[in-house]
């Protein structure tokens, strides 16, 4: 018989207890798909209670490789690893060491408080599930969109990956702030930056959409050697014309929280003809553009508001534009209730 180690997970205690409180399940996928993506065969993945605190569990042929303690020590929920011994006839936990892995230090995501943020570690969550469900890893240069990207949550946990992070948000007002912010904190973490502005489209200056794009290094040295540094990229547009700003194959992940059918998730600008409030007309309008745009074996994760559109609609118009929708569990396992007017889910889809 094969020998199995279980290993368990204490889950991040969060920034806010109502995230925590449902996390648990969200957890739970995250989890299968990244165990799926394991070199050591993974199963038995599941939510147990020692002494009342919720551990994730899950079970191994011999040990975890240091390629999957890689993988895993950059869940969402991991506070702490632990390796489960038993030590004359007694279960005891034996603590893992989480690799270090961040690019940019992670409290980047947490510093910015706003109403109509993301969670940042929801917002990981679906980075991670993009880039576990894509056929691409952790070592790849990825180029990653956020076609709604609001104030850079999802662009920020990108960087700290050490992923090359591009946004499309049609407010000026957010784009102004998420670049303001990005260029302090980069500059207070002393990391050797160059950061530029130029018109990626438009015939004329009324039409003009301009690109901010940040390139840094944790070093000088680094600085200078091409693949060690990374980019940073903001456009202020709208997600309706991805075609028109990005050549087709560029990214190999496109992860966001699209608007949310509710006050924050919208308001007006010049631009306010390109605003949808409904997710599903936003996809209508987006996706062939976001399909041209993504690599094929790439993926996208889309968050939005359940009680503004049903998952089954999205799923359809996705598929409809190529898409292969992942609807299988625990593809199915990520709807939650962030509050009375907003029940969350993630759609997941690949090109391939
Ligand atoms: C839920 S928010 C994203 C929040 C973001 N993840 C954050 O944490 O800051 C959705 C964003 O989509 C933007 N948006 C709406 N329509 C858009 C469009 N057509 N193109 C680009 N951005 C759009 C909204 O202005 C809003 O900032």
């Amino acid at each position: 018989m094969i020998k199995m180690t279980q290993y368990l997970i204490l889950q991040h205690p969060g920034h806010n207890r109502v995230y925590y409180n449902v996390a648990g399940e969200l957890a739970l996928a995250e989890l299968q798909i990244a165990g799926s993506k394991f070199e050591t065969p993974c199963r038995a993945v599941r939510l147990i209670e020692i002494a009342e605190i919720r551990y994730l569990s899950f079970e191994v042929e011999s040990e975890l490789s240091s390629n999957d303690i890689g993988v895993l020590s950059r869940l969402s929920f991991v506070f702490a690893i632990y390796k489960v011994l038993n030590i004359d006839g007694e279960e005891c936990l034996k603590p893992i060491a989480i690799k270090d892995y961040a690019y940019v230090d992670a409290k980047i995501s947490s510093l910015l408080k706003y109403p109509g943020k993301t969670n940042e570690l929801f917002t990981k969550m679906m980075v991670n599930v993009a880039l576990l469900s894509s056929n691409f890893n952790y070592d790849t240069n990825i180029q990653l969109l956020d076609p709604v990207a609001g104030r850079g949550t999802t662009l920020f946990e990108a960087s700290v990956y050490g992923f090359n992070a591009t946004g499309i948000e049609i407010e000026s007002k957010s784009v102004h702030e998420a670049t303001v912010f990005f260029k302090k904190f980069i500059q207070t973490e002393r990391y050797k930056h160059q950061n530029d502005k130029r018109q990626i489209s438009g015939n004329n200056k009324k039409e003009a959409i301009y690109v901010q794009e940040f390139e840094f290094a944790p070093t000088k040295e680094m600085f200078k050697i091409e693949e060690l540094k990374r980019k940073l990229a903001y456009v202020n547009g709208s997600s309706q014309n991805v075609e028109s700003y990005f050549k087709a194959n560029t990214f190999h992940l496109i992860v966001g929280d699209l608007p949310y059918g509710i006050a924050h998730g919208n308001s007006s600008t010049h631009r306010s003809a390109s605003i949808t409030r409904n997710p599903s007309e936003m996809i209508e309008q987006c996706a062939d553009g976001w399909f041209k745009v993504l690599k094929k074996g790439g993926v996208i994760v889309l968050a939005w508001n359940v009680f503004v559109a049903a998952k089954v609609k999205l799923e359809q118009i996705l598929s409809s534009h190529g898409f292969e929708v992942l609807s299988e569990d625990p593809y199915a396992n990520f709807e939650h209730m962030v509050d009375k007017s907003i029940k969350r889910d993630i759609i997941v889809a690949r090109k391939i």
